[in-house]
């Protein structure tokens, strides 16, 4: 998944994640998707609370020479200081997360006045077969990808988060999994 994922998206991590702080917390890091975007010697915060993509994790911070701390808190909660940190980067977690609304809340207490929350998540389709397949999926693409949602509307949950501004560009993932072709990405300003 990590190369399919960095034939599709590489080519927008690297424009969103090319001026990032040097020291960046992520939400749901999985096996370390985002690792080569960052520049070498970035400390990287991993919120990850499933201890079997840990390992991986670490594998790719010393690839990538990353400085690397694992933390197993969910997003919702993530036990870090308020305003005390400059980014939070986020791929394709937002579908997965128990509460999106707590997580939105949680990235706006820990950023600093000013601090960038970068995202690129897969959406839930307005309208069109796209949302038709969605619908018939939900159910056993939840249960096969560990209780990934296709329909949630991120993008909303984003602009109602508080955030002082809020960039999202939709676009579409394209490649075999149909399901998640509309995705967004963007900037959001705490
Ligand atoms: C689809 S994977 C994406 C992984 C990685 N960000 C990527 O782009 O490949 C979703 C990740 O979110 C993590 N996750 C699930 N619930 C979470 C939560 N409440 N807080 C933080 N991470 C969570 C999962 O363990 C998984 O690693």
């Amino acid at each position: 998944m990590d190369s399919y994922s960095h034939r599709r998206l590489g080519a927008r991590k690297k424009v969103l994640f090319a001026d990032l702080p040097p020291a960046v917390v992520e939400l749901g890091s999985g096996a370390g998707a985002s690792m080569r975007y960052l520049e070498p010697g970035s400390r990287l915060v991993a919120i990850e609370p499933n201890p079997h993509t840990h390992d991986a994790l670490r594998r790719n911070a010393a690839r990538y020479g990353i400085d690397l701390e694992i933390r197993d808190d969910p997003a919702e909660s993530t036990g870090l200081p308020s305003a005390s940190v400059d980014a939070v980067i986020s791929t394709l977690v937002l579908c997965t997360v128990e509460d999106p609304a707590a997580s939105l809340a949680e990235v706006r207490r820990i950023l600093r006045p000013g601090g960038r929350f970068v995202f690129i998540e897969h959406v839930g389709s307005g309208s069109g077969p796209i949302r038709a397949v969605q619908r018939l999926l939900r159910r056993p693409w939840r249960y096969v990808f560990d209780g990934c949602c296709l329909d949630r509307d991120t993008a909303s949950s984003i602009a109602a988060a508080g955030f002082a501004d809020v960039r999202i560009e939709p676009f579409r993932f394209g490649g075999v999994f149909v399901p998640v072709w509309p995705q967004i990405s963007g900037v959001a300003v705490a």
